[in-house]
């Protein structure tokens, strides 16, 4: 079968490698795609958000048999409802599904009505109000744009003054735009953070390996927060009693709280949790694969993931056993000097001679006049498999030693947080995992 992959970062270049592999799959097509995804894909250069003009293409290509939709941006806009109203086979969620993600107002809500463990909250979309709230809450206190924005809208404030300035840079300066018309006013957490996703087709939900995303910029988690700078798998402190605790309190009431509402939920279900003193929390909901979570995710699947795609479609999932390796895997991203705020584009790439194994994911390159250059913020992902993520982290870190670009800037600490976590966070380790 062919098949369609919508977006154009990492991400989506680990979802064509791995669709690359399976047997199902003849000719693999993306839109927009990157130089990377333009090796083992035909790229089609048309702006996915535009969703009648997507509908418009695939029913004028008879050759794609399947798309994946991969990005939230899409999925909010209901890409997936006018692809299969059009009679396209589709992987991603339908927009009343994805809104878990687009409307932290709509998650949060959710999660109080059917008693699925977050952090305390109230939403406001009045100023005054909002600001009268703050006056009176704990502090530290987490302020969120309800809206998409970039995994950008989150305000941890240390301060009361810090979080009036916050709130009125998002409610009255409008900061991150129309997504910040409505404000989550959030009780602050503390514990490591993980992130489960799992495929489900409404009925069965399955989990994937867990894996650590590093948001912040620099080494020892700071400067601003990015759309991640690198992942490892899997979470060090997440063992069969977490397994356990995540699906019965939180995955599997999910499921029926979105099949309740009339909501049902298809696709890749990405749980962000923190292990607080009080047990495993939700963080936040997205309603795909997450950047770069899925590159070191799928390299470890041994299942054929087409295979599970249509397994989700077709509702089915539960017939499906899905396997994945043992040992770990790393991901450095290797991003533009200055990245998340302003950075320059069109620098050479250079990469040498990877070790066996070491895998690239794409995200912002393109192809100038022959040469691989920068066209994004996330550049590349360097990927390694080892037994040990000590191993996996080694390995990754001597790969990215071979590539250059004028102002390169990547982390050098991917992978070693968490390695003391229960002294970190003053844990009672028998009882930790
Ligand atoms: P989100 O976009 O909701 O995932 O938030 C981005 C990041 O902000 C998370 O990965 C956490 O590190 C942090 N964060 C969000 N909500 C809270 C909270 N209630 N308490 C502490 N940290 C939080
Ligand atoms: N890496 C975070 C996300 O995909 O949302």
């Amino acid at each position: 079968m062919n098949v369609l992959i919508i977006g154009n970062g990492g991400r989506e270049h680990a979802i064509a490698q791995a669709l690359k592999k399976s047997p199902k799959v003849d000719k693999l097509y993306a839109m927009k795609g990157n130089a990377g995804i333009g090796e083992i894909a035909e790229l089609v250069n048309l702006d996915y958000c535009d969703i009648k003009a997507v509908g418009d293409w695939v029913d004028a290509h008879k050759e794609i048999d399947y798309t994946v939709i991969a990005p939230d941006d899409p999925l909010a806009l209901g890409l997936a409802d006018e692809l299969e109203s059009r009679g396209h086979r589709v992987f991603g969620p339908r927009k009343n599904a994805a809104i878990i993600e687009a409307s932290k107002a709509f998650s949060k809500e959710l999660m109080k009505k059917y008693g699925i463990p977050t952090a305390k909250y109230e939403t406001f979309s009045n100023y005054e109000e909002a600001e009268q709230y703050i006056k009176t809450c704990d502090i530290p206190v987490v302020l969120k744009a309800d809206g998409l924005a970039l995994g950008k809208g989150v305000l941890i404030c240390k301060t009361r003054e810090e979080a009036e300035a916050g709130l009125k840079e998002m409610m009255l300066d409008k900061k991150f735009g129309l997504a910040g018309s409505k404000v989550v006013v959030e009780e602050f957490l503390e514990g490591p953070e993980v992130s489960a996703l799992a495929f489900t087709d409404g009925k069965t939900i399955k989990p994937m390996i867990t894996s650590c995303d590093h948001k912040r910029a620099y080494d020892n988690d700071e400067g601003l927060n990015t759309g991640g700078m690198g992942t490892f798998s899997p979470a060090p402190f997440y063992g069969e009693k977490t397994e356990k605790e995540v699906m019965e309190k939180i995955m599997l009431p999910t499921v029926s709280a979105m099949n309740a509402e009339g909501r049902t939920f298809k696709g890749v279900l990405y749980f962000g949790l923190m292990k607080t003193k009080d047990g495993m929390k939700v963080i936040e909901y997205n309603s795909r694969f997450g950047d770069p979570e899925t590159q070191v995710i799928l390299p470890m699947l041994k299942t054929d993931l087409m295979e599970i795609f249509e397994a989700v479609t077709d509702e089915r999932l539960a017939d499906i056993n899905i396997e994945w390796e043992d040992g770990a895997c790393v991901c450095v991203v290797l991003a533009s000097g200055g990245y998340p705020e302003s950075y320059e584009k069109g620098k050479e790439i250079s990469v040498g001679d990877l070790d066996e194994g070491v895998v690239l994911c794409h995200a912002g390159t393109a192809l100038k006049e022959g040469k691989l250059v920068t066209s994004g913020g996330r550049v590349l992902g360097v990927c390694a498999k080892g037994e040990t993520l000590e191993a996996a982290r080694k390995k990754a870190y001597a790969n990215v030693e071979k590539i250059h670009f004028e102002k390169m800037h990547y982390r050098k600490d991917i992978g070693i947080k968490y390695k003391n976590v229960e002294r970190e966070y003053d844990y009672d380790l028998q009882n930790f995992c």
